[in-house]
């Protein structure tokens, strides 16, 4: 054999050792998993946060247009994840912050990554694939805190306060501000009560209704100088009239 070809067989065999080294020593002694497509877990529509015992947690992600669900996951420091990510309508991403956690959320199917957050702070949870008009805001958050640091916020049962939550945690709030400011969608401050100029130009005034309406089937009438692109998020009557009696609120 030609003693060159001979270098370049021992120097090719001495770097696969290396690579394959290295994979193990991340996996074992970093505890860096890769990113594994599960196909042996149905695909699921909700978002939850399974507490396993020990500090071991389980985060169903589900990713949609456009927000996270479940928006917010709080838990205490040195909580190992096991991170199961799928998607309602288009293909998203998902990427947290300052951890090597990079997932593809994808319709039909479930993306998992392994993660362990041992300091406290807060991580953003970054949708990094293009999914449509809302995308650059579609965001979350872990949020890594003692539980006597920072009480969880109280589930809002009904009412107002339920329909602050269901605003925030469908991304409403991605696409209409609540304070005036200019949006992909029209702000919601003062909204209840407004006369609006639909599309074809006719005007409406915005009472109880209407805004039920604007919520159920969000293209039909479409205001004049926005775009259709609101998606239709599936709520029951009471959750609509929460968040009707929420947008009632915002003056
Ligand atoms: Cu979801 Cu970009």
């Amino acid at each position: 054999m030609d003693r060159v070809e001979r270098i370049a067989l021992v120097s090719s065999a001495v770097l696969m050792a290396v690579f394959l080294g290295a994979l193990v020593y991340a996996a074992t002694q970093l505890r860096i998993s890769v990113p594994t497509c599960v196909t042996d877990v149905t695909p699921f529509k909700h978002g939850q946060v399974i507490d396993k015992g020990n500090r071991h947690y389980e985060v169903h992600m589900v990713a949609k247009m456009w927000a996270f669900d479940p928006p917010e996951v709080r838990l205490p420091p040195g909580a190992d994840v096991d991170l199961f990510v799928s998607a309602l309508d288009v293909t998203h991403g998902l990427y947290i912050e300052h951890t090597n956690v990079n997932l593809m959320a994808v319709p039909g199917s479930v993306n998992s990554a392994r993660v362990r957050f041992d300091t406290e702070g807060e991580y953003s949870v970054i949708c990094h694939e293009y999914c449509g008009a809302g995308h650059h805001f579609m965001m979350g958050k872990f949020v890594i805190a003692s539980a006597a640091a920072v009480p969880p916020p109280a589930a809002a049962e009904t009412g107002v306060a339920l329909g602050q939550q269901l605003f925030e945690q469908n991304g409403c709030n991605a696409c209409h501000t609540i304070d005036g400011a200019p949006g992909l969608g029209p702000t919601m401050k003062g909204v209840f009560g407004r006369t609006v100029e639909l599309a074809d130009g006719a005007t409406k005034v915005a009472d109880e209704a209407y805004l039920e309406e604007s919520i159920r089937t969000p293209n039909a009438e479409l205001l004049k100088g926005f775009q259709p692109v609101m998606p239709e998020v599936p709520l029951t009557a009471d959750q609509v009239h929460a968040l009707v009696a929420y947008l009632k609120t915002l003056k």
